[in-house]
């Protein structure tokens, strides 16, 4: 589109949409089919035009630029794939491994993911992954500290830089992911650092929404996928009793990418959680009954565990932290329940997954072979725990 062309179009000012959909007859097999070309909208929180084109679809452009820091991650990919499947652009910045970004290419059109090397405490590089945007995601987070970065590092430091990046490039929206139950006051580093990143957060940018996830589940979700493989013999402890409350990694990359189009959720908090809360051993039955196979769960005394996972944090790649261990001695209790302006699902017009629901395809894999095939309410085997037991 001609520059002349684009301003005169956009001179209406923020939040309009310009007459400049063209809805084209074109042949299609002999048939004359009405196609959309292009669009302009003003963004009333930005003042850069988004130039949308083609139908919706992983095919078309969107018109925006998102910047996803975290994309390796398990909520990562739920997050590219929403906007690849809208043509949004999304800039993937990654570390390390080549093959960790290697998924995401197919998320979008040839040239709509574009994968960014960097090092999160090299100020320049967030700098340039962030200056095409119009919105940053932030999803960057560890469970456990490593032996280069600790909780400080990652959940603080790191938000605080990405932050100020996109304060001082003139992104106009950044959505910092934090964590259900963050609190400063909290025995948990984990929990503890990512009050505190939520603070040096809104510090550098005032404007960026806070989303509080709960335990993520989803086909690479920590939870499940450890209960699944140490059914046999599971470590717990708190006698199982820590209310969790799981939400499905696909409802909140659905809420995260509502979050683009939705001015009204700049500056806010947003805590997504299960419409029902799930003590750990609720969680157990449900993931037996799945399996059709009772998880044997053995209760191990708090000091024990921690010095246990303590060792195990030397290990190539640690099952579990010290601080999960605290982390299950801490119920996930909402604040949106008491606080009325801690926005939820409701607030974006989602409505999540029903965790004993959903729970099955997750999990299948951890059946035996002759079981795999049935359904959770399936006859033709013995179906174990609590709420299902036949
Ligand atoms: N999973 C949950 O149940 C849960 C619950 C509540 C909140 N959250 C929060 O939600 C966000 C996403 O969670 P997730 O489950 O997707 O986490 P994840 O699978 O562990 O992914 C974390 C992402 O952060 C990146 N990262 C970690 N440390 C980094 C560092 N030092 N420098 C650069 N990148 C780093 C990882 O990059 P690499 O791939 O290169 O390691 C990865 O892309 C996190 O902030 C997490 O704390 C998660």
């Amino acid at each position: 589109m001609a520059s002349e062309q684009l301003l005169r179009l956009t001179r209406r000012g923020p939040g309009a949409v310009s007459t400049a959909t063209r809805h084209h007859l074109r042949p299609v097999a002999g048939i004359m089919v009405r196609s959309i070309t292009t669009d302009v909208l003003i963004p009333p929180h930005s003042a850069q035009p988004v130039v949308r084109q083609g139908l919706t679809g992983r095919s078309s452009v969107s018109g925006h630029v998102a910047t996803v820091f975290g994309c390796t991650g398990f909520l990562g990919r739920y997050v590219v794939n929403r906007l690849g499947k809208k043509g949004t652009k999304v800039v993937t910045p990654y570390r390390c491994h080549e093959d960790s970004k290697r998924h995401l290419k197919l998320m979008g059109d040839l040239g709509q993911i574009v994968n960014f090397d960097y090092d999160v405490r090299n100020y320049d590089q967030l700098v340039a992954a962030v200056k095409h945007s119009d919105i940053v995601y932030n999803l960057v987070g560890r469970d456990y500290p490593t032996k280069n970065f600790s909780f400080e590092a990652v959940n603080v430091t790191a938000a605080r830089d990405i932050a100020q990046a996109c304060t001082d490039a003139g992104v106009p929206r950044l959505v910092h992911v934090s964590a259900l139950g963050a609190d400063a006051q909290s025995t948990s580093g984990f929990l503890r650092t990512k009050a505190l990143g939520e603070r040096a957060v809104r510090e550098v940018f005032p404007d960026a929404t806070i989303v509080r996830p709960g335990t993520l589940v989803g086909y690479e979700s920590n939870l499940l996928n450890r209960i699944g493989f140490y059914r046999q013999f599971l470590p717990v402890v708190n006698h199982n009793r820590q209310i969790l409350r799981p939400v499905d990694a696909a409802d909140v990359a659905l809420a995260l990418d509502a979050m683009m189009l939705e001015p009204s959720t700049t500056g806010q908090t947003y805590e997504l959680f299960s419409a029902k809360p799930y003590t750990y051993q609720d969680i157990l039955d449900i993931c037996s009954a799945a399996f059709r196979e009772r998880v044997h769960a053995i209760n191990v005394p708090k000091p024990i565990m921690k010095a246990v996972t303590a060792m195990l944090q030397y290990w190539y790649y640690p099952q579990l932290s010290p601080d999960e261990v605290e982390r299950m001695f801490i119920d996930q209790v909402p604040t949106a329940l008491n606080d009325p302006s801690i926005k939820t699902f409701a607030d974006l017009g989602i409505q999540p997954r029903n965790f004993e629901l959903t729970v099955l395809p997750y999990i299948r894999h951890f059946r035996r072979a002759a079981l795999t095939d049935l359904g959770l309410d399936q006859e033709g085997a013995r179906t174990f725990g609590k709420h299902h037991s036949s």
